[in-house]
């Protein structure tokens, strides 16, 4: 059985390093903070091994510790809530779940070992892990320019991951001229997300529209900001909100307003029906009374034409 292990050891080993290589290539996993991620892995012929155990390393670290007896009983030992399935022997998917990922494990590779007595196959798995974080919205505002025939821009973004390409639009295709734009990405300290702060000062006419635009391509994002005009009109993003702001008051100053009216009505329905109802009350008595009267008429004047036809 050893030796069995350790062929497949070495065929999986080396399609361990085709993945490691294709790796290289970008095709990693891609993680995203805040967010549990699952890093594949299937080797079908676990059942073959009767006493053995899995390892999940990242970059030498034990994260995980599986064993398993040929009765099938399991022992598991993990750091950072690291976790396979529980029926990953039978099934053979040893696939690692991790619950949260942080931008500290951008980049790095995490395998899997089988351990059998003293024995250790070559990585069956080796997967990369690429974290990401999405940008907030850009903010783009306009300040006062130091010059009189300048106009400056600012832009802000922020809790990204990893670093932005951040570039700048005047009339949806020109790039703005060489030295007018400064760019300044910070990442904090404790959460390694970035902060972004970019600064165009241009000479451009009053009608232009000025972009600023976001880019995170480890996640295919891109966020774009405009400013329509230079003068008069706030930049688009603060614009939208304020409309949305304003709809949303709208909606609900009508929504209350449409509640209050059917309550009134309801209630003017209710008093309206009690009136209706003594109304009725008064009246079916006068109806009986009447009905009563004409029938006493009906009968007092029934012999009349019995006499005539006699
Ligand atoms: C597996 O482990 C059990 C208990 O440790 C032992 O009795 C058994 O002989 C082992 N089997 C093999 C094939 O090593
Ligand atoms: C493998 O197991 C993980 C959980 O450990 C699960 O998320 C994933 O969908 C499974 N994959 C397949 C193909 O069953
Ligand atoms: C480990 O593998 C070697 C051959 O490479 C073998 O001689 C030895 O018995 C194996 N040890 C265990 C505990 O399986
Ligand atoms: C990063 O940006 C956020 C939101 O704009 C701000 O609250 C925070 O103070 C900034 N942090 C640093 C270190 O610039
Ligand atoms: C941008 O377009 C406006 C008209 O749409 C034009 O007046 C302005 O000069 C243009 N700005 C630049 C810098 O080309
Ligand atoms: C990026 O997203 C766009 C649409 O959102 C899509 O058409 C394109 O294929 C994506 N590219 C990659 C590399 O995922």
């Amino acid at each position: 059985m050893p030796v069995a292990l350790w062929r497949t050891g070495l065929v999986l080993g080396f399609l361990g390093f085709l993945g490691f290589c294709a790796c290289l290539e970008q095709d990693c996993v891609l993680g995203m903070v805040g967010r549990p991620v699952s890093l594949p892995c299937f080797y079908p012929e676990l059942s073959t091994f009767a006493n053995f155990s899995v390892e999940w390393r990242r970059d030498d670290e034990v994260l995980l510790r599986a064993e398993w007896e040929e009765d099938g009983v399991v022992g598991e030992w993990s750091t950072e809530s690291a976790a396979i399935s529980a029926d990953a022997a039978l099934t053979g998917n040893l696939s690692l779940e991790l619950p949260t990922v942080d931008p500290k494990e951008d980049q790095s590779y995490y395998s899997l070992f089988i351990i059998s007595g003293e024995n250790q196959s070559a990585p069956l798995c080796t997967v990369c892990l690429k974290i990401a974080a999405s940008f907030s919205p850009p903010l783009l505002q306009r300040e006062e320019a130091e010059r009189e025939d300048e106009t400056a821009f600012l832009c802000h973004s922020s809790g990204g991951f990893p670093e932005p390409a951040v570039y700048w639009l005047i009339n949806d295709t020109e790039e703005p001229p060489e030295g007018s734009v400064r760019t300044l990405a910070a990442s904090l300290p404790d959460s390694r997300l970035y902060n972004v702060t970019s600064h165009l000062m241009v000479n451009i006419s009053k009608d232009s529209r000025v972009s600023c635009i976001i880019q995170n391509l480890s996640m295919n994002q891109t966020l774009t900001s405009t400013s329509y005009g230079v003068r008069g009109s706030p930049p688009v993003s603060r614009a939208s909100k304020a409309m949305w702001i304003f709809s949303t008051a709208l909606c609900v100053v009508v929504g209350v307003m449409v509640i209050a009216g059917v309550a009134y009505q309801i209630h003017l329905d209710r008093i309206s029906k009690r009136k209706k109802d003594e109304y009725n009350r008064k009246h079916l008595k006068r109806g009986y009374k009447r009905r009563h009267l004409y029938r006493e008429e009906t009968v007092a004047m029934k012999p009349e034409p019995e006499e005539t036809d006699v």
